[in-house]
């Protein structure tokens, strides 16, 4: 086979495979891209954007008011009560492996807790902080 053709094929294959779970990794190099040319995601920005205290809120000041302070324990919902799975993939494998649960989730919370969405440099500098196992 040629280049050309091996390359078909595997495009095929590509679009042929059952959707598969992304990675955290993957979700993030979308973020990473969207944020510019040499961007470099920061684990230490990750965590500043997770523990300040924005205040936009009153009932939720900061990604910790729901979250906690660590993210391998299960954090407390602060309006229903309700417990929130831990946010790192490290002890959940269900962490930041649906683009489309992450952007919603990163849209609602970012709008009340920062008062504006945030941008993509602040998604990947997160979900970095979130896979080195986010502890503060
Ligand atoms: C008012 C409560 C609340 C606050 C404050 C909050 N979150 Fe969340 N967050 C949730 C809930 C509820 C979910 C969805 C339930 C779940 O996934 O366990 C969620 C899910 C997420 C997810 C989805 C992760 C995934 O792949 O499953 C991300 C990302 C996220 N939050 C980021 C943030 C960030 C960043 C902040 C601060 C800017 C923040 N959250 C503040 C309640 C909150």
């Amino acid at each position: 086979m040629n280049a050309k053709k091996i390359c078909i094929t595997l495009l095929m294959l590509a679009g042929a495979a059952p959707a598969l779970a992304d990675t955290p990794q993957q979700i993030q190099a979308v973020y990473t891209a969207e944020a510019g040319q040499g961007f470099k995601p920061s684990a230490e920005r990750g965590r500043e954007l997770f523990v300040k205290q924005w205040g936009i809120s009153e009932r939720a000041p900061g990604c910790t008011s729901c979250h906690g302070k660590d993210m391998h324990a299960v954090g407390k919902h602060v309006k229903t009560g309700k417990p929130i799975e831990p946010l790192t993939p490290v002890v959940n494998a269900e962490r930041f492996t649906d683009a489309k649960k992450v952007a919603k989730w990163f849209k609602r919370n970012c709008t009340e807790v920062v008062g504006r969405e945030c941008s993509a440099a602040e998604k990947a500098d997160f979900i970095q902080f979130a896979i080195e196992g986010g502890k503060v």
